[in-house]
């Protein structure tokens, strides 16, 4: 009888101790999930959907007004978001971003990326957003078009300018995604960062 309440109380104990040694690794294997996402994305700025998503949302963006479109896309139609930076960043000085993307307009350079897309192939429908710099798109967007291959893929624009439109941009999309099946895309007219900064000089010398 003891040896029966013994040998119970010996294999329930044993059972605890399988089920902790089991749960352990589950432990940590939960803690290093919770984690290893969050590094990814950081490391190659892609956020994916719960579900595997066919729809990439690609974007660039310096001030911000590009990414508000991005996220709303992202959102709605549940798709993975992929922000395009530069290998080397563009120059924090309004004025400095502006000579050098002048001076890539002219040179035709392509920009390194700083990432490729992940899974690339997975996507079959990509929305592709940027802000008109110098009346086209910026150079990093002529590389990223380089370096992903679009054939066959649906491409959906949308672009933000500070009111004097579109430029060539579409054009230049147009060439660098030659195989694309390309959409009619989106635009917005937006504010331009120079004009909140004339509005903060006028502000500025009126405090004196
Ligand atoms: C380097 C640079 C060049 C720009 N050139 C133009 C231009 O040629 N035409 C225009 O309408 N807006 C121009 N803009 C304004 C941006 O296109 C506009 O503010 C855009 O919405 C910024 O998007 P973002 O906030 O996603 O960077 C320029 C902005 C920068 C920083």
């Amino acid at each position: 009888m003891n040896d029966t309440k013994h040998s119970k109380r010996s294999s329930v104990s044993r059972r605890q101790l399988l089920h902790r040694a089991l749960a352990l690794p589950l432990t940590l294997s939960a803690w290093s999930s919770l984690f290893k996402p969050h590094q990814t994305e950081a490391q190659v700025s892609i956020q994916t959907s719960a579900v595997s998503s066919k729809t990439l949302v690609a974007y660039f963006t310096r001030s911000g007004n590009t990414r508000v479109i991005a996220n709303q896309l992202q959102r709605d139609l549940k798709a993975d978001l992929f922000q395009i930076e530069p290998a080397t960043p563009y120059p924090a000085d309004y004025e400095a971003n502006v000579a050098e993307a002048q001076r890539e307009k002219e040179s035709g350079a392509l920009r390194p990326l700083k990432n490729q897309v992940p899974q690339w192939n997975q996507y079959e429908r990509i929305f592709l957003g940027f802000p008109i710099w110098g009346t086209t798109a910026p150079a990093i967007i002529r590389t990223f078009l380089t370096e992903h291959d679009t054939r066959d893929k649906v491409l959906i624009p949308f672009i933000t300018h500070g009111k004097y439109g579109l430029g060539n941009s579409l054009s230049v999309v147009r060439e660098h995604a030659k195989h694309a099946k390309l959409l009619k895309g989106y635009s917005e007219e937006c504010d331009q960062e120079r004009d909140t900064m004339e509005s903060v000089d006028k502000w500025l010398k009126k405090l004196g």
